[in-house]
């Protein structure tokens, strides 16, 4: 999606839509707009029932440029996020009607206009994004232009582009995400990791299975060991200014799961070649804070492979050792995900990280927990977890801090090793909780480190009024916002 600033009176703009959210009156814009739409416009808004369809599209009389109006009512006042969601709203109509592909959008000025302008550009984006990359019939035309009907000042320009290129890699994101598993394989992902970091001036280190396997990730390649396509694990770097503040993003990168020999049920495995969100929210923001703030030091890391089961694969009983030497029984082949992350989260901090994200689609228990809106967050440092809620916050994303109380240790304490992968059994207490304590043991305490599991946000099982079903992008925005203010 292409953003520019209005050039004339938005009656004057030769646009498909205009798209206008309306609280209780018209907004600005609209005061030089032809009388008889104008007064059109009021009548419907009055009549437009709130908190119900809520949109009406409205074709344009002769004399307006638009073609039509598209007009949804919201209420009078609004926070940051539910604007947004509204946005978002719009755009899928937008997009599902195919008023576009010139659309004009004026502001609602319920927020700050250089917010409004953000949560706009990055609303109508999400809202308007279809996951059909496969159909051959009826692919709805998408918004190509979006022009925005306020004065171009510096501070609104700055805010737009800025927004632009995060709208633009929110779809980046979804569609690697979307994209079935046996396109976006592990190597796909590296080839996306060196792309990016050749875009964006960073070094990039490749370790192969043989390689990890010689630095002592034996937790990384036992998941590895069972499928046929290679794996990689992969650290980005773009040191910026350098110095004491570097801020390390660490993703799940398993780009099929299939749970391995403690094999999923068929409909749990349907949407499994989304367990590489981490890994690519993390890809998308190496994508973005290059650019957005060049001084900042960026470390990143993905741990990228498949789980299968076959005759090579580790097995249940098992006991592996990962590369900060601790040794883990493995009860369940199907908790792989931390022990990929136990071996990228020990490979950071042998790197020098200091502050640490890590994000993944670790559990089904936090859906159960939070649903799919909101991830969990984890964390082993009060300021950080703090850092990371005003990051979501300012993000518009849903993020709910839950316990890593000592008492949970228990967890998973193993017989035979220092750690046990799983409980042993389905169902068991505290899955969400148990995945972070694992997690917490391969990150030295002093290190500054938080794990969100979005499992639940970054896949959404069906369509909703303001965005598509699949892939979200979930925690993208996140960590953009977390560097930005890093
Ligand atoms: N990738 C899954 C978690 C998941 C489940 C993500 C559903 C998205 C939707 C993870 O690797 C997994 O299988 N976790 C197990 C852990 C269990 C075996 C301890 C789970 O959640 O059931
Ligand atoms: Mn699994
Ligand atoms: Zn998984």
């Amino acid at each position: 999606m292409n953003i520019r600033f209005c050039r004339k009176e938005i009656g004057e703009e030769e646009v498909d839509t205009i798209i206008s959210l309306i609280p209780e009156s018209l907004p600005e814009a609209f005061k030089s707009i032809d009388p008889a739409l104008k007064k059109k416009i009021e009548e419907i808004s009055r009549d437009l029932p709130l908190y119900t369809k809520d949109s009406f599209v409205l074709l344009t009389p002769e004399g307006v440029k638009a073609k039509r109006v598209l007009l949804l009512k919201v209420p009078p006042s609004l926070d940051p996020l539910e604007l947004r969601k509204v946005y978002s709203q719009a755009g899928r109509e937008a997009r599902l009607k195919e008023l576009g592909p010139d659309v004009a959008i004026t502001l609602t000025g319920l927020v700050d206009p250089l917010v409004e302008i953000e949560i706009a550009i990055e609303g109508i984006a999400q809202g308007s994004y279809l996951p059909n990359l496969y159909r051959t019939e009826k692919r709805e035309r998408d918004l190509e232009n979006l022009i925005l009907c306020h004065p171009p000042t510096f501070e609104a320009q700055k805010v737009a582009g800025k927004a632009e290129l995060v709208a633009n890699t929110q779809t980046y994101v979804r569609n690697l995400v979307n994209e079935p598993a046996s396109v976006v394989t592990p190597l796909y992902l590296v080839e996306e990791a060196k792309r990016i970091a050749a875009e964006t001036g960073s070094e990039i280190e490749v370790l192969s299975v043989e390689q990890a396997e010689k630095m002592g990730m034996g937790a990384f390649v036992a998941v590895a060991r069972g499928s046929d396509q290679p794996a990689f694990m992969v650290k980005l770097h773009h040191p910026g200014k350098g110095g004491k503040n570097r801020l390390t993003l660490v993703g799940k990168g398993l780009t099929f799961d299939s749970g391995g020999l403690s094999l999923k049920p068929w409909e749990s495995m349907i949407t499994m070649k989304s367990d590489m969100a981490g890994a690519a929210a993390v890809l998308g923001a190496f994508r973005v804070l290059p650019l957005l703030r060049p001084e900042l030091d960026l470390m990143g890391f993905l741990a990228l492979t498949e789980n299968l089961p076959s005759g090579k694969a580790y097995k249940p009983g098992d006991v592996i050792k990962a590369m900060n030497g601790k040794t883990i029984e493995i009860l369940s082949t199907d908790a792989e995900g931390r022990l990929v992350l136990a071996d990228a989260l020990a490979w950071a901090v042998k790197e020098g990280a200091k502050h640490i994200v890590d994000v993944a689609t670790l559990t089904g228990a936090c859906i159960i927990a939070l649903g799919h809106e909101t991830s969990g967050l984890f964390s082993n440092h009060p300021s950080w977890t703090e850092k990371i809620l005003q990051a979501a916050k300012k993000a518009g994303e849903r993020v709910w801090e839950l316990p890593m109380f000592p008492e949970y240790k228990e967890l998973i304490r193993s017989e035979i090793a220092d750690l046990a992968n799983s409980a042993g059994r389905s169902g068991a207490p505290a899955g969400a909780i148990f995945g972070a304590m694992f997690l917490k043991e391969f990150v030295p305490e002093g290190i500054a480190w938080a794990h969100l599991d979005i499992a639940g946000p970054s896949w959404l099982p069906k369509n909703n009024k303001s965005i598509s079903g699949g892939a979200t992008g979930a925690s993208l925005r996140t960590l953009i916002e977390l560097g930005l203010d890093f």
